[in-house]
């Protein structure tokens, strides 16, 4: 008598720094975007423990929370601490300490639960997407970073786990669309990293298991997103608070405050009582007290991630629409009005965005091309206009195909999942 082995459903995890998403394929094999956030499929890797409700609310409900003024604490970015000394230590929320690694399983937690709750059944097996270099030029720490990217799934209580890489999963849900075979450079821009591949697409090969053979390269550099709201945060906002300023004895003030208070994942070292004692005693390095005081005003308020968001929103207004953007900061000082245009963004960005492009030109050379037929965007930050207008001019004969945006890792690592 022949058993009926029953395949289990293998659940695609695109574990994002600023978005997460998951999809799998059905046991009739149709591909499933499983909508994490009410209807929407990516969720902000947010998490917020309110100090009101003594609840931790994730995903949009976190940054609503947050931003609306709710007492308590947000993260974010949690994937830049992957492979980082910080993910065993502790870190104060409200009343009580965690570590930070167990704040990521909280996270593998809600997000494994919402997926149950739609798929009606439990979830046991996951692929996981993982960028290409978790950290750059340091092969152990990014062991470490998989590892315990790993780690946080099998404790929120998946038993098999498998990884891919996020490039090669967004070019496997491309695939999915492909008509006939092209030599794609697959770009995904998100907002830690930048991951590129180049890889043969081909709708009758897309069927196999191991496509190895048609990878001809995969680079990726540790910038995105969350580089270009920090860089943009040091040119327009954080001058307000005395980044630059020219104070007593002719020197710039300390500048190490700002570049925590501007650096999504590092915000919170940003309110320590020791740092505060720092920024506090900085008064006498500035000339114009006014700037020391907005400083202190922010720090008092814990108003960096909020400023942070003021700076994401605009960045994406100004790249949407080409137009400049304000850079709401009524919270702050309602006289303040700093805004990002096209110019000042291309400025502050430029260096970081050739080093992407860079990067993209490096993969291509690393399949031994000069050339391929289609460059395919995907990520948030892949809609970036002047980062799209570089990518144009690097690879004039290529298409450019702009893609599924936040789905496609999610829906590829599900396609991967599905071969398995
Ligand atoms: N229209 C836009 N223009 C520019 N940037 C954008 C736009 N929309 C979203 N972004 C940026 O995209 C980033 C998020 O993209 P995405 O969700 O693909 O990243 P992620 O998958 O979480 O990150 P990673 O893959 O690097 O871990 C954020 O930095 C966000 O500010
Ligand atoms: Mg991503």
């Amino acid at each position: 008598m022949s058993e009926s082995v029953v395949k289990p459903l293998v659940l695609g995890i695109d574990f994002g720094t600023s978005n997460s998403a998951a999809a799998l394929m059905d046991a009739d094999g149709t591909l499933q975007v499983i909508p994490l956030d009410g209807a929407r499929s990516e969720m902000p890797t947010a998490l917020f423990f309110s100090m009101e409700t003594h609840s931790v609310l994730y995903g949009s409900a976190a940054m609503q929370a947050y931003l609306s003024g709710t007492e308590g604490r947000l993260l974010r970015s949690l994937k830049s601490l992957l492979g980082s000394g910080l993910m065993d230590e502790y870190t104060a929320v409200g009343d009580r300490s965690i570590r930070f690694f167990d704040i990521v399983v909280l996270f593998f937690k809600e997000l494994k639960r919402r997926c149950e709750a739609h798929v009606g059944q439990p979830l046991t097996h996951a692929v996981l997407g993982r960028p290409v270099h978790f950290v750059d030029d340091n092969a152990e720490r990014d062991l470490l970073a998989q590892e315990t990217l790993g780690r946080a799934a099998l404790e929120a209580g998946f038993t098999h786990i498998s990884y891919q890489l996020e490039p090669i999963a967004a070019a496997l849900d491309y695939e999915q669309r492909v008509t006939q075979e092209t030599t794609s450079l697959v770009v995904d821009i998100g907002g830690g990293t930048s991951d590129f591949t180049v890889i043969r697409l081909n709708p009758v090969r897309s069927k196999l298991g191991d496509r190895s053979a048609d990878i001809l390269a995969t680079t990726g550099v540790h910038i995105g997103g969350t580089d270009f709201d920090r860089l943009l945060d040091l040119s327009t906002v954080m001058p307000l608070l005395g980044y630059r300023h020219i104070g007593t004895g002719g020197r710039p003030v300390p500048n190490g405050v700002f570049f925590d208070l501007s650096t999504w994942h590092l915000i919170h070292q940003s309110y320590t009582r020791k740092a505060m004692h720092f920024a506090k005693e900085l008064w006498t390095d500035y000339t114009d007290q006014s700037l020391h005081a907005r400083l202190m005003h922010a720090l008092e308020e814990q108003h960096g991630h909020r400023m942070l968001s003021q700076v994401e929103a605009a960045k994406i207004a100004c790249s949407i629409s080409g137009e400049s953007s304000q850079v709401d900061l009524a919270f702050l000082d309602p006289d303040l009005a700093p805004t990002i245009d096209a110019i000042g963004m291309e400025q502050a960005l430029h260096q970081s965005l050739a080093q992407v492009v860079e990067c993209a030109q490096g993969c291509v050379a690393a399949a031994g091309l000069t050339a391929v037929d289609v460059v395919y965007l995907t990520g948030g930050s892949s809609a970036l206009r002047p980062l799209i207008e570089t990518l144009r001019q690097a690879m004039p004969q290529a298409t450019l195909v702009e893609g599924n945006r936040f789905g496609g890792v999610a829906a590829g690592l599900a396609v991967a999942g599905g071969v398995l």
